[in-house]
């Protein structure tokens, strides 16, 4: 494994347009979760230093708001292409800050300059609408209705660290685009990569005070900079409980929350199970199954268990485990905390009686991956969502067992249906309780122009770059009376 390479630290953060050091003269040790080491510190910036940050913010996005399309366009595009310039770079602290493969980590940078242009380009073709008077009864041909959307503010952009760039930039494009300024405030793991980001912003040439970066311990800067009366939007990805405690406190201004999950994969018994398992495998474990949108649990129709386990089984057992330096599939979890609770989930299961077909292993925060078979309702694994590489598979004897049991779950990201039959898939997909419903594939978000929708306590609004250009936008209405 190669050791400390991030020698630039402490890193600064980022306003109006500067790198600053915080008045607080406190940094935050940045961990690598497979290096065990320090690879670089960030600042711990004071409350003061958020109130400037965001009058800074509000001060730019005055003018911002008056720049023409093709002008914030320009300035997007110009970002896009630094990310590209830097990808190599950006993977290498992607992957000692976060844990992830060099090229997973290199793809998230790629993918995120494609968002970037999409983005640009959706935002350029989406115009408003226009409404006659006497459409309505009594209503008059010389009354128009011309509705337009209007930027909001100041967005807070908060991005978890899965996808430290992908996720940070999916809120912050369109919040530029659509005439917003931005708080940045990255996940606290995953701020060294939200520095290079900006970095690449910077570079744009993007106007001072637009996109400000914000690092620092949630205890101190997190809830105020929700409750703060500059913020006018908040879009936020990252764990469930933070996500609530984040909706109880956000003042009344707009929210867009993707949180957790506990995506099913249904698998009927005309599936075809060497593809399903395949899905599956590669829905459930990759990145160690620290995505929203991994399957989490497998309701698999009983006739054809015991085969598809066995191919699951074997699947499984030819994953990579070890280091992201080595590409591998199973790498160390972000934290031993984390780790701690995924092994918690498979020791109360393997106690109240689950079947342990291949893994309960490991090494420090690294877990093997791990199949539990005969997992029943009584045990938390079934309910839980681990963000990490443990999947549980529950047998059960017909379709509407399965959506009886997908449903009872409090997340409702995705769910997969694995079936030949394309009339039983949309049977079970339109009773499925979730933002999305995956027929013969994996759950994932992508690509990163569909709608990706949480519900329950998967999240609220909807993300994909459409609707975050609408959740960062508001219609406005102006009537022309004609004379
Ligand atoms: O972790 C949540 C991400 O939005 C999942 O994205 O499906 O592309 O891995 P993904």
């Amino acid at each position: 494994m190669t050791k400390n390479v991030l020698t630039v630290s402490p890193y600064k953060y980022y306003v109006n347009g500067e790198w600053k050091e915080s008045q607080s003269g406190q940094t935050i040790d940045i961990l690598s979760p497979y290096l065990h080491e320090v690879i670089g510190k960030v600042q711990a910036i004071t409350k003061k230093e958020v109130d400037e940050a965001i009058r800074f913010a509000h001060e730019s996005q005055q003018k911002w708001a008056e720049a023409s399309l093709q002008q914030r366009a320009a300035y997007l595009y110009k970002w896009a292409d630094e990310l590209v310039n830097m990808q190599e770079e950006m993977a290498e602290i992607i992957m000692k800050e976060v844990g992830k493969g060099r090229k997973d980590a290199q793809k998230e940078v790629v993918r995120t300059a494609d968002f970037i242009r999409y983005t640009i380009e959706e935002a350029l073709h989406m115009h408003g609408e226009s409404m006659r008077g006497d459409s309505f009864p009594g209503g008059v041909a010389s009354k128009l209705a011309i509705t337009q959307r209007v930027p909001l503010g100041v967005v807070l952009a908060v991005a978890p660290f899965n996808y430290p760039v992908n996720l940070a930039a999916a809120k912050v494009a369109p919040a530029l685009m659509a005439g917003n300024a931005v708080i940045f405030k990255p996940a606290t793991q995953g701020s060294i990569s939200g520095v290079k980001m900006i970095e690449a912003l910077d570079k744009a040439g993007l106007p001072k005070g637009l996109v400000n970066l914000v690092t620092g311990r949630g205890s101190v800067i997190g809830d105020y900079l929700v409750e703060h009366e500059g913020i006018n939007m908040i879009s936020f990805t990252g764990g469930t409980n933070t996500g609530v405690r984040l909706a109880e406190r956000a003042k009344m201004i707009p929210l867009v929350l993707e949180l957790g999950g506990k995506d099913p994969g249904i698998v009927c018994d005309d599936a075809d199970l060497h593809e399903t398992a395949s899905q599956i495998i590669s829905g459930a474990f990759s990145y160690s199954g620290q995505r929203c949108t991994a399957i989490k649990r497998v309701l698999v129709h009983e006739n054809v268990a015991d085969e598809l386990v066995s191919l699951l089984k074997a699947e499984v057992e030819r994953l990579s485990v070890g280091s992201p330096e080595q590409e591998s599939t199973i790498v160390p979890l972000i934290d031993d905390a984390s780790a701690d609770f995924v092994q918690g989930l498979v020791d109360d299961a393997v106690q109240k009686g689950a079947t342990v077909v291949t893994g309960n292993k490991r090494d420090r925060n690294l877990i093997y991956p791990t199949l539990l078979d005969h997992v029943t309702g009584n045990m938390n694994v079934a309910w839980e969502e681990p963000f990490g590489p443990v999947l549980p598979i529950i047998r059960v004897r017909t379709d509407d067992e399965a959506v009886q049991i997908a449903n009872k779950s409090e997340f409702g990201l995705q769910a997969s249906v694995f079936t030949k039959d394309i009339n039983r898939a949309f049977a079970i997909a339109n009773k499925i309780d979730t933002g999305s419903v995956q027929i013969n594939g994996r759950t994932e978000r992508g690509p990163d122009h569909f709608p990706f929708i949480g519900v329950k306590k998967s999240g609220m609004g909807a993300q994909g770059i459409r609707k975050s250009l609408e959740s960062m936008t508001r219609e406005k209405v102006t009537v022309l009376n004609l004379a």
